[in-house]
């Protein structure tokens, strides 16, 4: 069997169908990861920098998880103490169909840069290793800050005023201040944040809040 190389040790789209959207779906060790760092991502969303502690997680909110996949993060979600409702997003309908059923989650197949939601409808906007395909399919460099800028739109358009997204992604350099830049032309406080940078522990989120 010949084996074929990858291009970059960057995951790619294509490793979300099939028999590798089954291996991720059972993976424990990819469970532990992603539920930890949806947890740190629900930290981080009480930051200071975007207003702090959240007094009112006891009313039912809405959230949209971008890039759900098998429901690690989803699940993570229904499981904090957060009373909320999820609806997931995702181009993967293998990844999907390995999603725990629950009567609070809804999926639906969408792409993040074409967002299918009518403006202002969620309370939070999460996302966990899936926003960094914003830029997937771009041919060219100008065609990645389109893309970029498309997954932003759709990101403040969705999200209440003052409400709050907290995404965990891995963008490369260019990317990043594509991505950076442009946060710029919408209406969010907050930004980047890398944890532990430059080392294998380096970990990018974007923290924010929409401001009006
Ligand atoms: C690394 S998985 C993360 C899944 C889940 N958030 C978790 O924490 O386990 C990335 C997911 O992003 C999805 N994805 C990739 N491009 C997308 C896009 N343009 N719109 C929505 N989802 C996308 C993939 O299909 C895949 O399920």
């Amino acid at each position: 069997m010949k084996i074929i190389p990858r291009k970059s040790n960057r995951p790619s789209t294509d490793e979300y169908f099939g028999l590798e959207a089954e291996a991720y779906g059972t993976s424990r060790w990819m469970a532990r990861n992603q539920i930890q760092t949806t947890q740190k991502v629900l930290e981080l969303l009480e930051s200071e920098q975007i207003g702090g502690k959240i007094t009112n997680k006891s009313i039912k909110s809405l959230f949209l998880d971008i890039g759900c996949g098998t429901g690690y993060s989803s699940h993570t979600i229904l499981n904090s103490n957060f009373e909320n409702r999820i609806i997931g997003i995702d181009v993967s309908l293998d990844m999907m169909k390995q999603c725990e059923k629950d009567s609070d989650l809804h999926l639906i197949l969408a792409d993040m840069r074409y967002s299918p939601f009518r403006p202002e409808i969620f309370n939070y906007i999460i996302s966990i290793s899936a926003f960094n395909f914003a830029s997937a399919g771009a041919q060219s460099k100008n065609q990645m800050k389109i893309f970029i800028q498309k997954a932003l739109n759709a990101l403040e358009n969705t999200l209440k005023n003052n409400a709050r997204a907290g995404i965990e992604f891995y963008p490369n350099k260019i990317e990043e201040i594509f991505f950076v830049k442009g946060l710029k032309k919408l209406n969010f406080i907050g930004g980047l944040l890398i944890e532990q940078p430059n080392s294998k522990k380096e970990k990018k989120f974007l923290i924010l809040k929409k401001t009006k």
